[in-house]
């Protein structure tokens, strides 16, 4: 009897140890969760992934290095930052994914979050009308029904390896711990009071000495959630344990997702915005966001100046791109939302003729005034994460996908480990009222049940002479479509390498509130020409975090990944 029970233990263990073994990640292995580094900027030969998190970027490389494609590894590059960017990377949101495959394809997938069933117009204003915006910013009443596990799987059918191997890494990550970086730490403490107030029991975030750079993060009720995905696929997080954990811990605090809400999420194919900017194709996301269309309109309304010839960051050529942002996040306020409830007037809103006419008024010698630039008239019947790849056969994919702020609603299921959204707050809970990112909305934006709301990401991808070109993506709430903007003119019109594209200073005008934002390395002349003219310049921190690979004419992929965080580049 002893011998049996010694002899299945042997078993046990030694099958545990060959898993182990076979496993990517470990100390001393291509994966090593105890010594890592960001990698800034490198030249690869053939492949790359651009991540917020030097291990996301690690695995993707290693798993299209193990023969998976772009889409194998934006999966397992996403499941590894649920684990080691819990601040954004996410089980608990949701996302965009836009690709071109390398036979020409396009594919566009909308996972992002659905308002649940219960959810009504006014779910956030008090008995007076009052907007609640605390609900829509923290706790359970701000998540949205979460997408971004039907997204993965809405993208196994173009990648290559088994999805058991794509999720493997984020399992043993999440299993076995690993070391955080400075930003974690800091962030991790920053958040102890919310995780602790919006939460209904303490989780693996929580310790009782400040985190460092360097502890370990273990998360064993995510790693379980994980292989609950691994061995049962989509219904792992959408039905059985995880859905009643999910829904049970919505009880503890009042929020509204129900098992028919997760049961019944779908994930949207839809058709990528196509269109030219000075010879090159631009590719990027439609709505429910209105990252695509904010592009195609900015780029547009600038594309008949000679933008290059003004000098980069000169005040000429950043008030020129300032009057662009104005004009086209007014329409984002009044003209943008899910395009399942709302009819966005997509095709006027890109076209030229409009754009012309949006730009009219356009002084350069003086800055335009909010107050008398309205969203035109259509006459037709900061926490967020993004990811580039491109791979050796020339597959380019990019995703944005987020909790909304920094560790979403801080509410943690329990017994699963993982964040919920609080991406309610996208919606316009009242029209007129700003929501945490001072963007407006009114009726198109309003909430309603099993709506999506509207989103700024931005995920898009550029091609010269119909061949891949640029891959591109940033979070950062309403900045990320003006950051992917200046990004794509900073490579086009300023001749920019992939590294000063991503860190040379932003700035940033939204409509309203009206006011420049700008970084605090921004040029101090510029600023106080454009002050001359009438121009409210407002500094603030970091804007954005890009991502950014670009092609080379020899077809070498040269990447950045953005200074301003952990973020890191891999590949071969
Ligand atoms: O979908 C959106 O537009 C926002 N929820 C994105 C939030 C974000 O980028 C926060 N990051 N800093």
């Amino acid at each position: 009897m002893k011998k049996t029970i010694v002899f299945i233990l042997f078993l046990i263990t030694s099958t545990a140890n060959a898993q182990q073994s076979a496993s990517i990640v470990g100390a001393g292995k291509t994966v090593d969760p105890y010594h890592y580094a960001s990698v800034k900027s490198v030249t690869f030969n053939k492949a790359v992934v651009a991540s917020a998190h030097p291990l996301a970027s690690e695995v993707g490389a290693a798993i299209m290095k193990q023969g998976g494609n772009a889409f194998d590894a934006m999966i397992a590059t996403q499941l590894t930052l649920a684990v080691v960017y819990p601040g954004a990377g996410n089980l608990g949101g949701g996302g965009f994914l836009i690709a071109r495959k390398s036979d020409g394809k396009s594919v566009a997938l909308d996972y992002r979050e659905m308002a649940p069933a219960k959810a009504s117009r006014d779910m956030y204003l008090d008995k007076d009308g009052n907007a609640q915006n605390e609900l829509s910013e923290n706790g359970h009443l701000s998540s949205g029904v979460p997408g971004t596990v039907a997204g993965l799987f809405a993208t196994m059918p173009f990648a290559k390896l088994s999805f058991k191997a794509l999720i493997q890494p984020a399992i043993d990550l999440a299993e076995y711990g690993f070391v955080i970086t400075a930003h974690e730490a800091a962030a991790l403490n920053s958040t102890k009071e919310d995780f602790l107030k919006y939460s209904s029991q303490p989780s693996a975030f929580i310790k009782d000495q400040p985190w460092k750079a360097g502890d370990t993060l273990i998360q064993p009720q995510l790693a379980a959630t994980l292989k609950r995905i691994r061995d049962n696929g989509s219904k792992g997080f959408y039905e059985g344990e995880t859905a009643k954990l999910i829904v049970e811990e919505m009880q503890r605090g009042n929020g509204m997702i129900s098992y028919d809400d997760l049961k019944n999420y779908t994930v949207k194919q839809r058709t990528a915005i196509a269109f030219d900017y000075r010879g090159y194709n631009i590719i990027s996301f439609p709505p429910p966001s209105s990252g695509g269309i904010l592009l195609a309109q900015m780029l547009k309304m600038i594309e008949k100046y000679p933008v290059g010839s003004y000098g980069f960051q000169s005040a000429k050529s950043v008030q020129l791109m300032i009057e662009a942002e104005r004009r086209a996040y007014a329409d984002r306020a009044q003209h943008m939302g899910d395009p399942d409830y709302w009819k966005v007037p997509q095709k006027t809103l890109m076209s030229d003729a409009y754009l012309a006419e949006r730009m009219k008024d356009y002084n350069p010698n003086k800055a335009s005034v909010s107050a008398d630039i309205k969203a035109g008239t259509i006459h037709e019947s900061e926490e967020t994460t993004h990811i580039s790849i491109i791979d050796e056969q020339g597959n380019m994919v990019a995703v944005t996908t987020t909790l909304n702020n920094s560790y979403g609603s801080k509410t943690v299921v329990d017994g699963a480990g993982f964040i919920l959204n609080d991406e309610m707050d996208d919606f316009s809970i009242k029209p007129g009222v700003p929501n945490m990112y001072g963007a407006i909305g009114g009726e198109a934006n309003a909430i309603a049940a099993g709506k999506r709301m509207l989103s700024s990401m931005t995920p898009t991808l550029v091609l010269k002479g119909n061949k891949p070109f640029m891959v591109v993506g940033t979070p950062g709430g309403t900045t990320i479509p003006t950051s992917v903007f200046q990004s794509i003119v900073n490579v086009i019109d300023f001749n920019m390498n992939a590294t000063d594209a991503v860190n040379k200073p932003k700035f940033h005008h939204q409509w309203l509130p009206d006011e420049v934002m700008v970084e605090s390395n921004f040029s101090a002349e510029t600023k106080m020409t454009l002050e001359k003219m009438g121009y409210k310049m407002v500094d603030r921190g970091g804007i954005g975090r890009t991502e950014l690979i670009k092609i080379l004419a020899d077809g070498k992929r040269e990447s950045a990944a953005d200074g301003r965080g952990d973020d890191s580049v891999a590949g071969y």
